[in-house]
């Protein structure tokens, strides 16, 4: 890419951030008038709650700051590739979206995108888009030599309750095939028909990998409009049925270490629980540390306490609504808060992982980092989109 390319680009990111929300509405509203089909691949709920659509083209923006070296984006790049290969986005949806981007771009800033400024971004996301797209290839060959390219559909061998408004479903073959292997963390893209459009999302695997099921724990979110697919597979999805479900994918999954820290909350313990078995199989040393409403919505509970009585590791659970004056050695009734969780984190050589909402994610984060712990040991996976591409 020619030096005045780069500096256009580079010189115009902040306008474009600044029309962050107008170019982004003006995208997707030109991007489904034009392509109806792509509801069936986008988060329509996400759409109508504005939460994460800006994540597409603020990440085109933040790539394009640093388009001389977008090779230091690769570890970013390779964490949204796995979500994208787990959708089923192609090559060929990459060209419409920068299609529609750079039309919006234009829309919104009319004569101040001039046509060398138009001409330097179109050549900057063809790059950005290369880079994602040559990733998402090789996950797709990967995914494709273990088990299937895009969904097949998993029978539902068993559905239980694991706690309020939490279900787990056991999904095997229905041809008796054996499942792909996955890596403790990884989750799958389910998606399930819906009155207009396919509706998409992801769960992260609960149970232990190696064997002849996948399990998914799912809470049932209670609005509505996020709740769709959660109350169709609570409210509606019985056992013996089929769903479409995704060769696994992820890179928040566990790594050799001699210790592990876990810190989850609400449902986010359900890639810990894969997790967290496989520490204890792999002879590290451990800590659990799980923050839920109350007992009630501690989900995998049992399996937990079965864990605690065949391995040895250190357990903390805080529920932030006491309920009771019951005394239990790992239980503490209390929220968890920055103070709390320095007294059973901060071992500098320890491997964090961390798992809950934004705000959760948010405040551990910040909790270990006032720990002084290093950015290379924490890896973790909020509910919402992660939209910064700067690298750490
Ligand atoms: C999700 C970036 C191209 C479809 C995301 C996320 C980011 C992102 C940051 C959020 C990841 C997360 O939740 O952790 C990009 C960039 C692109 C690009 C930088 C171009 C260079 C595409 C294309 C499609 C697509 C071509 C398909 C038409 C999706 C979908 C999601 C997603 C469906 C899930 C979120 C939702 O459904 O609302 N992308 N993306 N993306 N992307 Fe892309």
């Amino acid at each position: 890419m020619k030096q005045t390319t780069i500096s256009i680009v580079k010189s115009t990111v902040p306008v474009l951030e600044q029309h962050g929300q107008a170019i982004t509405t003006r995208f997707y509203e030109m991007l489904f008038e034009q392509y109806p089909s792509l509801k069936n691949v986008f988060n329509q709920t996400n759409q109508k709650t504005g939460r994460q659509q800006m994540a597409l083209a603020n990440t085109v923006y933040a790539a394009a700051q640093y388009i001389d070296r977008l090779e230091t984006l690769l570890p970013v790049v390779k964490q949204i590739a796995h979500k994208h290969r787990s959708i089923g986005v192609k090559a060929e949806h990459y060209p419409i979206v920068g299609e529609f981007l750079l039309k919006a771009i234009k829309d919104v800033l009319k004569e101040a995108a001039t046509d060398e400024i138009m001409e330097a971004w179109k050549e900057a996301y063809g790059a950005i888009a290369d880079v994602f797209i040559s990733v998402e290839q090789e996950l797709y060959e990967e995914a494709e030599e273990k088990g299937w390219k895009d969904y097949k559909k998993l029978m539902v061998h068993k559905k239980v309750i694991e706690a309020e408004d939490v279900y787990s479903f056991y999904l095997v073959s229905p041809d008796q095939k054996a499942l792909p292997a996955f890596l403790p963390g990884q989750y799958v893209s389910v998606r399930i028909p819906g009155q207009e459009y396919l509706s998409i999302r992801q769960y992260s695997l609960s149970g232990y990998p190696n064997q002849p099921y996948y399990k998914i724990t799912v809470k049932k979110e209670k609005q509505m409009e996020d709740g769709v697919v959660s109350t169709y597979l609570h409210d509606q999805l019985k056992e013996g049925d089929l769903l479409e479900v995704s060769v696994p994918a992820g890179d928040f999954v566990l790594k050799e270490n001699s210790k592990s820290v876990f810190i989850s909350g609400g449902v986010g313990i359900t890639p810990m629980m894969s997790m967290l078995h496989q520490a204890l199989e792999n002879n590290q040393e451990v800590t659990f540390i799980h923050s839920a409403k109350n007992e009630q919505f501690h989900a995998m509970k049992q399996e937990l306490q079965l864990l605690s009585e065949t391995y040895k590791f250190e357990q903390h659970v805080f529920y932030s609504q006491a309920q009771t004056d019951q005394h239990d050695e790992h239980i503490t009734y209390g929220r968890l808060t920055k103070k709390e969780l320095a007294k059973y984190a901060g071992d500098k050589h320890a491997y964090y992982y961390v798992c809950g909402s934004s705000s959760f994610t948010q405040m551990v984060l910040e909790g270990l980092a006032e720990m002084g712990i290093s950015q290379e040991n924490i890896m973790y996976e909020s509910f919402g989109p992660k939209m910064s591409m700067t690298p750490s």
